[in-house]
């Protein structure tokens, strides 16, 4: 396991911008690029992309399994222990001698990830945003954007909207209508519990509340039933990570069309093209890796099994990778 020494002294480059490290890994961001230095040389990703699956691997906790940030740099979430590694599921990096993996305190890590994306995100740039709705991360640094890479996900306990859980989105919170959703019906359903189960019935219009969602690529959790949790999303353009799965994830396609890339998880050969219209719904399997294409504004309900140990069980080969066979 790699500690993580705090670095008292802030020093920044001549565009102003924080350099991090953690275990052998050295961060170092100019105008346009990341450079990621670890014991093997020098790996480099635009920074729009870096800053997108930043903010989402900092949101998530690391997630289920794989984040892929590309096709190089990732971590694996050890639920607890984070691996960073580079090439590890690249076969032209592990044949090269290039690939490599430190592991982590999941809380270490995220501390940096965390440091990282508030000093690299500038003024204007919102890395959960859709592409045509934000400004530009590139450049010197210039300001902050501490209110986008700050929010905090949606993640109800039982219910969105049950007394005593998340509140619901709604306009009078700042919440406006997406530009693309504006034919979607605003109107919520009516709610008569019987006495004494006030507190226990609960609806609101999914399609509305999505409508409303201002980040794309980001499930928030939005009903609870023991480890079944209901995710629901709002997609625009390209997934920013490639999800590289421990365990089966349900999606249900609820609006208009995404097109999904599945490559094998180790080894990322391509296994299938994917294409979800409004109601399809996939089961995605344990060991895949998969990233997805919204032409237009979408929605996506994923469906997790919180349960933490099927990622031990799936390597172990106790269930097969798809739940249905057909
Ligand atoms: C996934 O990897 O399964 C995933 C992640 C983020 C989304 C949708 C799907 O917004
Ligand atoms: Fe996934």
């Amino acid at each position: 396991m790699s500690t993580i020494t705090r670095e008292e002294a802030v020093v920044r480059n001549e565009l102003g911008y924080r350099s991090f490290s953690a275990g052998k890994f050295r961060f170092v961001r100019d105008e346009y690029f990341a450079h990621v230095y670890y014991p093997k040389g020098r790996h480099v990703m635009p920074i729009d992309g870096f800053l997108r699956a930043l903010m989402r691997d900092v949101a998530w906790g690391f997630f289920y399994g794989t984040v892929n940030f590309d096709h190089v740099l990732g971590t694996i979430n050890h639920y607890g222990t984070v691996d960073m590694f580079l090439g590890l599921n690249n076969p032209a990096y592990r044949a090269g001698n290039r690939a490599y993996i430190e592991s982590f305190d999941s809380s270490d890590l995220r501390e940096v990830f965390v440091a990282m994306l508030e000093d690299w995100t500038i003024e204007g740039f919102d890395p959960f945003a859709a592409p045509a709705e934000t400004g530009t991360p590139f450049g010197p640094k210039r300001g902050s954007n501490s209110a986008a890479v700050g929010r905090l996900r949606v993640v109800a306990d039982r219910m969105v909207g049950l007394p005593g859980d998340t509140p619901r989105r709604t306009d009078t919170a700042g919440f406006t209508v997406n530009r693309q959703f504006a034919d979607v019906p605003q109107d919520e359903p009516e709610v008569h519990a019987e006495a004494g189960f006030e507190g226990e019935v609960h609806a609101f219009s999914l399609f509305g509340y999505l409508s409303r969602s201002d980040v794309t690529w980001n499930p928030s959790v939005c009903s609870v039933v023991g480890d079944s949790l209901m995710c629901p999303t709002t997609e625009e353009q390209i997934l920013p990570i490639t999800h590289g799965n421990d365990r089966v994830e349900w999606f249900i396609q609820a609006s208009d069309e995404i097109i999904w890339d599945v490559e094998d998880g180790a080894t990322g050969a391509m296994r299938a093209k994917v294409v979800m219209k409004a109601g399809d719904v996939a089961a995605m399997p344990a060991d895949i890796k998969h990233r997805g294409y919204s032409p237009k504004r979408s929605m996506l309900i994923v469906w997790e099994n919180n349960d933490h140990s099927l990622p031990e069980r799936y390597a172990k080969g106790e269930f097969k990778p798809y739940p249905v066979e057909f």
